[in-house]
Order: C-alpha cells, then sequence, then structure tokens
C-alpha cells in the first residue's frame, strides 16, 4: 500500500519564517512517521490579489492551477499560518481564494482539492497566543467556506522567537511532541478517508 501523501506549507513566504520553519519541521516528522509528505512554498505560487474582473478577462493564473492540483493528490494537508492583526495574512488567503476558483488542469488530481484531503492546521507566532486567532480564521474559511473536513487538533506555537534553534528545530522535546500528537491524527485520518486503511 502506499504512503499517504502529506501536503505541507506556510502562510509565509518571508526569509527566517517562524511559520515556514513549523511547517519544514512538520515535514521532517511525517517522513519520520511513515507518510509522504511534500513540502512547498508559496513562493513557487505567485498569484496577483484576487479580483473577479482579472478572473473574468484572463482567467485563472497557471500558478492557482498548479496549487490545486497540489491540493487534489494530497491524502492531507498541513497548514502553518501566522497570524497578521488577529488573521489570516493575506498570502494565504489570496492563495486559498484562487485555489478554489481553479478548475484543475486535465489529470491534475483526481478528488475536489478541498473536500478530498484532511486538513491540520498550525499556527505560531511571537505571542503569547502563538497564532490561535489566525487558525480560527483559517478553520472557518476552509471547513465552513470550503466544506473541508478540518481536525479539531491543532499545533500551535506561541513565543516563536524563541521556540527554535537556528537549524530549524524545536528548542523544547514537548512542542515536538504537540506536533506528533497532531500529525499522528492527520496521517490517520487521512489515511482513513482515502481508502488506504480498514
Ligand atoms: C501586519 C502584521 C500584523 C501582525 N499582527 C499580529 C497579530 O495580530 N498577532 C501576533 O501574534 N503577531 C502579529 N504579527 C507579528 C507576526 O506574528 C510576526 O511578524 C511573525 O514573525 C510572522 O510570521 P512568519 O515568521 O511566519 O513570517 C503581525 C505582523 C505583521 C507584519
Amino acid at each position: 500500500m502506499r504512503p499517504t501523501k502529506i501536503l505541507t506549507f506556510s502562510g509565509s513566504i518571508r526569509t527566517g519564517s517562524y511559520s515556514a520553519t513549523l511547517a519544514a519541521i512538520a515535514a521532517k516528522e511525517l517522513a519520520l512517521l511513515g507518510a509522504e509528505p511534500v513540502l512547498i512554498s508559496l513562493e513557487d505560487y505567485p498569484l496577483p490579489i484576487y479580483d473577479a474582473d482579472l478572473e473574468a478577462e484572463e482567467g485563472v493564473p497557471q500558478a492557482a492551477e498548479q496549487l490545486r492540483s497540489q491540493l487534489a493528490l494530497a491524502d492531507g494537508v498541513f497548514i502553518a499560518t501566522p497570524e497578521y492583526n488577529a488573521a489570516v495574512p493575506p498570502l494565504l488567503k489570496n492563495a486559498i481564494d484562487w485555489a478554489s476558483r481553479a478548475k484543475g488542469a486535465p489529470g491534475g488530481g483526481g478528488h475536489d482539492p478541498f473536500k478530498g484531503p484532511v486538513f491540520a492546521i498550525g499556527s505560531t507566532s511571537p505571542g503569547a497566543l502563538g497564532g490561535y486567532r489566525a487558525a480560527m480564521m483559517l478553520r472557518q474559511v476552509l471547513a465552513l467556506g470550503l466544506s473541508a473536513l478540518v481536525l479539531a487538533e491543532q499545533a500551535m506555537v506561541p513565543a516563536a522567537h524563541q521556540a527554535f534553534t537556528d537549524a530549524g528545530d524545536f528548542k523544547d522535546e514537548r512542542q515536538l511532541e504537540r506536533l506528533r500528537g497532531t500529525l499522528r491524527t492527520l496521517i490517520d485520518q487521512s489515511a482513513l478517508r482515502a481508502g488506504l486503511r480498514a
């Protein structure tokens, strides 16, 4: 049986981004847990701010179609979001909005990009709440806006500026254990939904 494929990305393309670090740790751990992680960066999917006139005139950009395909081909998705003014950053919301408008290239993936995979949310910020409010907004966008199945468990990392080593690992083993718990559930539920496990 093939391994469970989990797409992983962050809502920031900033050099040294804490949420990109969290996404990279998640990808590493997913591999150790026996899944097949696919770590992408939204930097490789450059998109203009969504504008319905632009869509009507030029159609959905190729990058949105490609992102849609990545989502559609995944059994599970782990998104690590930063928090901007108590919300999901525009980069991430815009990417999700465009992907939701994409039709999908022929052969670009079997199922609906949001209704197929199981989603898990991670968040991190230098604040004490660890991006909790952005995580709740992302949950609303995915579950209420796009009918996605989003796990109740989520991985939040407060005090991001102190949480990671220069090598990009957690300083505190307990953070890693918490993330692992969420990822284990994500792998199990994604495999179940994809029919990879009875
Ligand atoms: C416009 C803006 C708004 C922000 N608002 C919040 C906020 O509401 N809560 C919070 O914890 N951090 C906030 N921050 C700080 C970010 O959490 C911090 O810049 C973080 O490093 C961004 O994530 P990244 O490291 O993945 O790029 C804000 C940053 C910016 C630029």
